[in-house]
């Protein structure tokens, strides 16, 4: 099959995760399952145009974010390209122009890699469709997950919404360490359309990339402990998701968070990643829930800025809230309004 040239664009979003992935085996493939809500408003758009070469001795593309020029994204993508090869057998045939945008800003200390690379593989995969058009739908957002995870693991979460697993779980038959899968079971009410603000405490640069925190967790103290309890986590989260016990989702999702940050903390070297900020935000969450009964809770990445969890149905006082008391606290008072999304378009 030949095409000679063309272009598909893939908007995906970033995820958020209730059970933290943190450790990994070779090959992306993780030490324990996640869990993560797929953002909507915080997205990756990509377009990649191809057009077939003669020489098929190198990879030959070019990266642009918001229309300049990023050498310096070109080693990631040099690597992703190369343990993806396999799969996508035509890439030295193409040359391609990567041309990619975030609807966040960027330097935002949110991390792009999850939307970045899950839309960049959704794209690889449109041309791999185009050049196999039998290929089934199933078969492709799979693939698409499975070659994201290659890029970067959390990236596979990004594909499809709303609640995403990724990893063998002793619980979702479906579960699988190779790519994200949709939560299979019921879910209550309560987690439709659930919000998520996103209060940016420190733009800068992560301290600590995420590979060097994965690698981390071999021979840390806690490790076994650790992923034996994201594993018992994900047994506790099934009834709480069906029966909409927030007062339970919010101890696991928090304990699951602050999880993760000890484990930075007890690692060797060690990294608090957590900013005076951080700290101010968790206390003032936790007061104002002690306060007024309602459901306000928050997680964090791999690094100091706070996602605040909340059901839709209390988001007018929780909004107000986070207005008044919290942003704040907010590096020049930036926040992104955010919710439970559906996963990645083809535009
Ligand atoms: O996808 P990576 O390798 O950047 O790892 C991200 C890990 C966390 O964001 C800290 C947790 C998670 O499960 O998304």
């Amino acid at each position: 099959n030949t095409i000679e040239s063309g272009k598909v664009t893939w908007e995906s979003p970033s995820n958020i995760a209730l059970i933290k992935y943190w450790g990994k085996k070779k090959d992306q493939i993780p030490e324990n399952p996640s869990i993560s809500f797929t953002l909507n408003n915080c997205k990756t758009i990509t377009s990649l145009t191809f057009s077939k070469k003669e020489n098929t001795t190198n990879f030959e593309f070019e990266v642009y974010l918001d229309g300049e020029k990023k050498d310096d994204f070109k080693p990631k993508i040099e690597t992703f390209f190369n343990r993806v090869e396999v799969y996508l057998p035509f890439l030295r045939n193409y040359k391609f122009k990567i041309e990619t945008k975030n609807t966040f800003p960027h330097s935002s200390g949110i991390a792009s890699s999850a939307s970045g690379m899950s839309a960049l593989a959704l794209c690889l995969m449109s041309l791999k469709r185009q050049l196999n058009p039998d290929m089934p739908d199933a078969y492709f957002n799979q693939k698409a997950s499975f070659l994201a995870r290659l890029g970067s693991g959390s990236a596979c979460r990004s594909i499809e919404g709303d609640l995403i697993v990724w990893g063998r779980t002793g619980v979702i038959e479906e579960s699988t360490d190779l790519f994200g899968v949709k939560y299979p079971y019921k879910v209550h009410e309560n987690f439709k359309e659930y919000q998520d603000t996103i209060l940016l405490v420190d733009k800068g640069e992560k301290q600590v990339s995420s590979t060097v925190g994965h690698n981390l967790m071999h021979n840390h103290p806690y490790a076994k402990n650790r992923f034996q309890q994201a594993h018992d986590n994900f047994k506790a989260l099934k009834p709480i998701l069906e029966s909409g016990n927030l007062e339970a989702f919010i101890q696991l999702i928090e304990s699951e968070a602050l999880t993760l940050h000890a484990m930075m903390m007890t690692s060797m070297p060690y990294f608090i990643l957590m900013k005076p900020n951080t700290l101010e935000i968790i206390n003032k969450i936790w007061k104002f829930r002690q306060e007024t009964g309602l459901h306000i809770s928050f997680t964090l990445d791999a690094g100091a800025n706070v996602h605040v969890l909340y059901p839709k149905n209390e988001a007018s006082v929780i909004l107000e809230f986070i207005k008044n008391e919290l942003v704040a606290y907010c590096q020049n008072g930036h926040y992104i309004c955010d919710q439970i999304g559906m996963g990645a378009k083809q535009l």
